[in-house]
């Protein structure tokens, strides 16, 4: 299949897959990843064509929307279907698996290029303004409360109780999206952060404000 045919399709598949999800994980999420992606890997001469189809397959499989570990196989069961070559469709599986935070504690350096790309991309849609907006999203689909002063933020040292934490959406900011800043794994990706993460503190400070009046 043509790349270009092969990517639109792909796109197609995704929508169909993701349509109506109101977790913060729909369509535009993937739009917006991808397009940071491909930003992201001109910088640093990645493989863009590895780039854009990981980016529009990376959340299919994700843990939070299929309630089990990202096992790659709706992925893969498309890629095959395409008729990506099986060493292509690990090569694409495998930077999708990368992807994903698991835990303030849990370390996911990796040194697939195409990967810190991605990751990096993904990340910078968790946080600043639209990554406000999802994780409030998110929280409420879970039925997570917004704030709980006397629930204390906890640092997650394994994916597992990462997964299984309930605590309220504010806590989230603590345990995962102020840390992104500095695990960035480009330089883009890093300069890039900066901004998004000094509006979050900017929201926090102001939270706490109204909070406390
Ligand atoms: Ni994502």
């Amino acid at each position: 299949m043509e790349k270009e045919i092969l990517l639109k399709e792909t796109e197609d598949f995704v929508k169909s897959v993701l349509e109506g999800d109101s977790s913060g994980h729909d369509w535009w999420h993937i739009h917006r990843v991808r397009n940071l992606a491909l930003m992201i890997g001109k910088s640093v001469e990645a493989d863009l064509f590895l780039v854009e189809l990981a980016a529009l397959l990376h959340d299919i499989d994700d843990w939070k929307l299929t309630g089990s570990a990202g096992d790659g196989q709706k992925a893969l069961r498309w890629l095959k279907r395409c008729g990506i070559g099986e060493h292509d469709a690990a090569r694409i599986c495998g930077i999708i698996e990368g992807v994903s935070f698991k835990g303030a504690g849990v370390n996911t350096f990796t040194d697939i290029l195409e990967c810190r790309v991605l990751q990096d991309a993904d990340r910078l849609d968790a946080i600043g303004a639209i990554g406000i907006a999802r994780t409030f999203a998110y929280g409420g689909s879970r039925g997570r409360g917004i704030y709980d002063p006397s629930i204390p933020p906890e640092m997650h040292t394994n994916f597992e109780n990462y997964k299984k934490s309930t605590a309220p959406t504010i806590n989230h900011f603590y345990e995962k999206l102020l840390l992104l800043k500095d695990q960035m794994q480009t330089t883009m990706g890093r300069t890039l952060a900066e901004q998004r993460h000094d509006f979050m503190r900017q929201f926090l400070d102001q939270f706490y404000t109204e909070w406390n009046c």
